[in-house]
């Protein structure tokens, strides 16, 4: 079995510190084997909000996958965001914008989607498709494949679909293709779980899971309380849980579970409800 944490737009800079102490401490609790950081890690791309995020991070004590979003490009400074754009990201957070971890039981690779040129809008690039097929292709069936990009590939009701990242539609057959199973995702500060045969029909009929993660500590929650994802993977079933955080006092706890199974077409649902009122 292996225990994943996805938490996704930290946005140091503007966060409740009360919150990131609880989070650091369920993490820390949880113990998982890896965690996921879907970006955005800093409101506005400066120096001591990285630093604040970096050590954050480090305090984790797990092996992580980070992928930046497109808070972590400085908006204003034009030399900065056109010449340089995730300079500070890479001082600070990691210089690999392509992560990869793999061990018996899992893959995960990350992908930069944030771009200069849009505000906010992201995409993935054929030479990223590529890079993640080498990556995966060869892998064990099974082994959980999961990518991890800041925009996502699939989003909840009442969302635009210029939100999704750009060239999602050649890209996500071809990643399914060779086996990728579930993508991790931010951005949005909503979180919820998609299956990617809705709006990505594909010949084989296969279907992957889109688990996007809502803020986990930034004061902009569009309305949703503070939350993470927890994964757990033992082939060929997959729990996802979210764990919310209502108030600073009370820490994050678990407030929802859907179950998985996979077979040949994907994953379908044995039980559980994402959304559960508490
Ligand atoms: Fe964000
Ligand atoms: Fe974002």
């Amino acid at each position: 079995m292996r225990r994943l944490i996805h938490i996704s737009d930290i946005h140091f800079g503007r966060v409740d510190y009360e919150i990131v102490e609880r989070l650091r401490e369920k993490i820390t609790e949880l113990a998982p084997d890896l965690i996921i950081v879907s970006g955005d890690l800093t409101q506005r791309a400066r120096s001591a909000q990285f630093v604040e995020a970096r050590n954050f991070l480090k305090s984790l004590n797990a092996p992580q996958i980070v992928v930046p979003g497109n808070h972590d490009i400085p908006m204003h400074n034009v030399f900065a965001r056109f010449v340089t754009p995730l300079e500070k990201y890479k001082r600070y957070i990691t210089e690999n914008l392509q992560p990869f971890f793999a061990d018996a039981e899992m893959a995960v690779i990350g992908i930069n989607t944030a771009r200069s040129l849009t505000i906010k809008d992201g995409r993935i690039n054929r030479r990223q498709i590529a890079a993640i097929r080498e990556r995966m292709c060869a892998l064990n069936e099974r082994m959980l494949k999961a990518v991890v990009t800041h925009h996502p590939f699939d989003l909840p009701e009442g969302f635009d679909d210029s939100d999704i990242v750009e060239n999602a539609g050649e890209a996500l057959p071809l990643l399914a293709d060779c086996g990728a199973d579930v993508f991790f995702s931010g951005h949005l500060h909503i979180g919820g779980v998609t299956h990617t045969a809705n709006r990505y029909p594909l010949p084989s009929g296969r279907s992957a899971l889109v688990i996007q993660a809502g803020t986990a500590t930034s004061t902009r929650g569009r309305g949703e309380a503070n939350s993470f994802n927890v994964v757990e993977y033992d082939f060929p079933s997959l729990a996802v849980g979210r764990w919310e955080c209502a108030r600073a006092v009370e820490g994050f706890r678990e407030t929802a579970r859907e179950n998985f199974a996979q077979d040949e077409n994907g994953w379908r649902v044995e039980s559980g409800e994402w959304r559960v009122e508490s």
